[in-house]
């Protein structure tokens, strides 16, 4: 059964009749243009076939219940008094509740059901999946104009200052603007999107390192206080305002690490670009080129990998059908991402599956993934 039926059936059951709707919000994951969204740069993610679904009905009442299947637990407050009580997966309804009423929206509350299957904590953003999929909900109890930007940026305000997560706006604008079979090259200033295709005959392959690290967080934020000081050294407002020449020209006034971090975000930054060029040509090749100088990027410059990830990285590299694979989103753990053959995808899979468990004695979990639309109601 698929969960669009299963929000529906556990909907009836609870709530005596069928939802008036049933609206879908996808994770997603980038291809390139990592650690670029909180520099102002571009970046290059796809919304995937992995997603966050609620079965809703409108109250009349002020109230929302929510029931997740995930977590058999069901969260029940009143529009008007609510409180951040960290209790998990609701907080995500809880702060997008408080965004949209702080935008200053009049809201209708709703029961909802809600299931997913975007792996939780695995950087192929989960949380942003329930964030779009609760903006939608309330989209369509309250009739709220849809704009793909402003609620990204609000989804990403209740991230920010409800959950505490000091996230930029890559994840949340991908699944709110995600379009089939594309993926989007976002520009983090303006948020202008341009649709890129997927080079013809290839796929997506997502390889879960089934490693996560707890610290991320404070070496996330310490990425972002570095390049804010790199930032201010050139005497602009983000990294993206550096080119690679200015880069060159004053590299050796800076510190090593700051230099590093630095050369990796501008590097980064053009490399993204460049994907999005390679992608409209159809050029696999180029695009796999690409995505392997990011990773080590990320590697060296960034240091934002692990041991797993490298080694992930290296043995889908080392399959024939393999294109390029790097690592992808905040690192540390979680995912890298391949382009392989489409061909030749399921071996792939197998082959990197039986090679990274034999390396790092974990099994991993592989999805071939494919590009679907952003936030959406069924
Ligand atoms: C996480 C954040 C994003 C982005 C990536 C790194 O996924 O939520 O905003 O910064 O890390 O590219």
């Amino acid at each position: 059964m698929s969960l669009q039926q299963q929000v529906t059936q556990e909907f009836q059951k609870r709530f005596g009749s069928a939802p008036s709707a049933v609206v879908r919000a996808p994770g997603r994951v980038n291809l390139i243009g990592e650690h670029t969204d909180y520099n102002d740069g571009f970046v290059l993610p796809m919304a995937i076939n992995r997603a966050t679904y609620i079965a809703l009905r409108p109250r009349e009442d002020g109230q929302v219940v929510a029931h997740s299947l995930d977590f058999d637990e069901t969260a029940k407050f009143p529009l008007s008094k609510f409180e951040n009580e960290q209790a998990g997966w609701s907080e995500y309804v809880k702060g997008v509740t408080w965004v949209l009423k702080a935008a200053g929206y009049t809201l209708q509350g709703w029961d909802g059901v809600l299931a997913g299957d975007v792996p939780i904590g695995a950087g192929l953003s989960s949380s942003a999946s329930v964030e779009l999929a609760t903006a939608r909900a309330f989209g369509v109890t309250s009739n709220l104009p849809w704009n793909a930007a402003t609620m990204a940026r609000l989804a990403q305000r209740a991230e920010n200052e409800w959950v505490g997560m000091n996230c930029g706006i890559m994840d949340q604008m991908i699944s709110a603007a995600g379009v089939e079979n594309h993926a989007l090259l976002i520009d983090c200033r303006s948020l202008d999107t341009q649709l890129v295709p997927l080079p013809p005959n290839t796929s997506i392959v997502v390889l879960d390192t089934a490693t996560r690290r707890g610290l991320v967080d404070s070496a996330y934020n310490e990425r972002r206080s570095q390049c804010e000081a790199a930032a201010r050294f050139f005497g602009v407002t983000a990294l993206r305002d550096v080119t690679m020449e200015e880069f060159h020209s004053r590299a050796a006034e800076l510190d090593e690490m700051t230099r590093r971090r630095a050369r990796h975000v501008i590097s980064e930054n053009d490399r993204t670009v460049e994907a999005a060029e390679a992608m409209r040509r159809g050029d696999a090749v180029r695009l796999g080129v690409l995505m392997n100088a990011s990773h080590d990027s990320l590697r060296d410059d960034f240091e934002v990998s692990s041991d797993n990830l490298n080694i992930m990285v290296r043995c889908a590299q080392a399959q024939e059908s393999c294109y390029g694979a790097r690592m992808t989103g905040a690192g540390f753990g979680g995912c890298a991402v391949a382009l392989v053959h489409s061909e030749s995808a399921e071996t792939f899979a197998d082959a990197v599956s039986a090679t990274y468990q034999k390396t790092a004695n974990l099994t991993p979990n592989i999805y071939v993934c494919s590009a679907t639309n952003g936030a959406e109601v069924l």
